[in-house]
C-alpha cells in the first residue's frame, strides 16, 4: 500500500507507546511522543492524519493538546482519538467538548483499537476528497467568473468599437481626398499609389465592420443572404495574421435562396464553425479552408472543410457538450484558445431553425462540418 496514512501517538507511558505502535505499524505510519508538548511540536511536520491522545499526562494534559490542535485551523481535519483508563461519561464530554472524535477505553483489546481507527481513517479519506473536490469547484466556478467579467467586457468593447470605427471614417476621408489630389498631379507615383490602396483596402474593413455590427445586434428576422455572410466573416478574420497570411481559403457559392432568420445566429454559428476549421490548422502543413455552398433538393448545404489536425472517435462523441475543448483558455501567441461553447451554441441555433449539422473527420487528414437548412 502506497500513501500510508499516518498517526501521532501521545502517551507519558512508555510500554503504551510500544504497544500501540506494534498495532498499526503494519498499516500506517506511527511517531510517538511522550508528552502533550512534544506531540504539539511534532505536529506541524509529521502532519499526522490521526492522534491518539493520553487524557492524563505531565504538563499540558489531553484535552488541552486537543484543544490547542481544534484552534489551529490548518490541523482542524485530524482526527483525534482519546485513550483513557477514565472512561466515565463526564470525562467522555469533556473529550468531545474539546474537539475529540471518539474515545478508546484503556484496557482496549488490539483488534478494537484497530477497528477504531480503520473506521476514523475511513472517513478521514472521504472528508479529505470532499475537501479537495469542493477546493476545485471553487476554482472552477472562480475562473468561469472571471471568464465571464472578460466575455462581458468584450461585449462592452463590442458596443463602444462601432461607434470607435465610425469616427475612423472622417480621418480616412482626409488620406483618400489628399490622396486623390496627390494622384492627379503625380499620376505616375507608386508611393501614392500605394497609399490609395492601402486606404481603399481601410474604407472595406471599416464598412465591413460597421454593416456587421449594425446586423449583429438586431434581433429580428430578416432576409439574409447567406453567402454574403459567409464571405463577411472570411473577411473579418483577414484581421488575425496567422489566418491572413498561413491559410488558403476556397470559397465555393453556388446561388442558394434567400433565408429569414436573426442575423446573428447565421453569422454566429457559421463564423463559430469557420474559426474552428482555422484553428484545426494550427499546426498543419497544409492548410485549405474550403467553404462551398450548394441547393440541394430540400435544403441549401453549408460545407465548411479544413486539412487540419482532425477530431478522433472518442472526443467526436463530447465536441458537441458545453464546454468541451481541446485548447487552452488562454494563450501569450496566436495559438488558438477556446472556452467550448462554440459548436455548443451554434447547434442550438442551427437546430432552432430546423437545420442539422454533420460532421466527417479523419484524424490527421481534415474535418468537415456540413449545415443544412431547410429550404424557406
Ligand atoms: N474543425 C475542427 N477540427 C478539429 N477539431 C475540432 C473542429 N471543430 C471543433 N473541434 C474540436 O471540438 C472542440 C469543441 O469545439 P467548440 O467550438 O465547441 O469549442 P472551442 O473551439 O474549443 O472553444 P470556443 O469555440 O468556445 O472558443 C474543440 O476544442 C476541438 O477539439
Ligand atoms: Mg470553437
Amino acid at each position: 500500500m502506497h500513501n500510508k496514512n499516518k498517526v501521532l501517538v501521545v502517551d507519558d507511558a512508555q510500554s503504551v507507546l510500544t504497544v500501540i505502535r506494534e498495532i498499526l505499524e503494519d498499516e500506517y505510519i506511527v511517531k510517538t511522543a511522550r508528552s502533550g508538548e512534544e506531540g504539539l511540536a511534532i505536529i506541524p511536520d509529521f502532519k499526522p492524519d490521526m492522534i491518539l491522545l493520553d487524557v492524563t499526562m505531565h504538563g499540558i494534559d489531553g484535552y488541552e493538546v486537543c484543544r490547542r490542535v481544534r484552534q489551529d485551523g490548518i490541523f482542524g481535519f485530524i482526527k483525534i482519538i482519546m485513550v483513557s483508563g477514565r472512561t466515565m461519561l463526564e470525562e467522555r464530554l469533556k473529550g468531545y467538548e474539546a474537539g475529540a472524535d471518539d474515545y478508546i477505553g484503556k484496557p482496549f483489546k488490539p483488534e478494537e483499537l484497530l477497528a477504531k481507527v480503520r473506521v476514523f481513517m475511513r472517513l478521514k479519506s472521504v472528508e479529505d476528497q470532499l475537501h479537495d473536490l469542493n477546493k476545485e469547484l471553487n476554482d472552477q466556478v472562480r475562473m468561469r467568473t472571471e471568464q465571464l467579467v472578460d466575455a462581458e467586457r468584450m461585449a462592452a468593447i463590442g458596443r463602444y468599437a462601432a461607434g470607435i470605427v465610425h469616427n475612423l471614417n472622417n480621418p480616412l476621408q482626409v488620406i483618400m481626398g489628399n490622396a486623390e489630389l496627390l494622384a492627379v498631379k503625380h499620376p505616375d507615383n507608386r508611393n501614392i499609389m500605394n497609399l490609395r490602396k492601402a486606404a481603399a483596402q481601410m474604407k472595406k474593413i471599416i464598412s465591413t465592420i460597421l454593416s456587421t455590427s449594425y446586423r449583429e445586434s438586431n434581433t429580428e428576422y430578416v432576409p439574409i443572404d447567406l453567402n454574403e455572410l459567409l464571405k463577411d466573416q472570411v473577411e473579418l478574420l483577414r484581421s488575425n495574421t496567422f489566418f491572413k497570411h498561413k491559410v488558403k481559403t476556397d470559397l465555393i457559392l453556388n446561388p442558394i435562396p434567400g433565408y429569414r432568420g436573426i442575423y446573428h445566429h447565421f453569422s454566429q454559428s457559421l463564423g463559430n464553425l469557420i474559426k474552428n476549421a482555422v484553428d484545426a490548422m494550427y499546426k498543419s502543413p497544409q492548410r485549405i479552408l474550403h467553404i462551398e455552398t450548394s441547393r440541394e433538393k430540400e435544403y441549401i448545404r453549408i460545407e465548411i472543410r479544413d486539412t487540419g489536425h482532425g477530431i478522433s472517435d472518442k472526443k467526436m462523441d463530447k465536441i458537441f457538450n458545453p464546454f468541451f475543448t481541446t485548447k487552452p483558455l488562454t494563450a501569450k501567441d496566436e495559438r488558438p484558445t477556446g472556452t467550448g461553447l462554440g459548436l455548443a451554441s451554434a447547434k442550438e441555433m442551427i437546430e432552432s431553425y430546423d437545420g442539422r449539422i454533420l460532421v466527417e473527420s479523419e484524424e490527421g487528414k481534415g474535418t468537415s462540418f456540413i449545415i443544412l437548412l431547410p429550404l424557406p
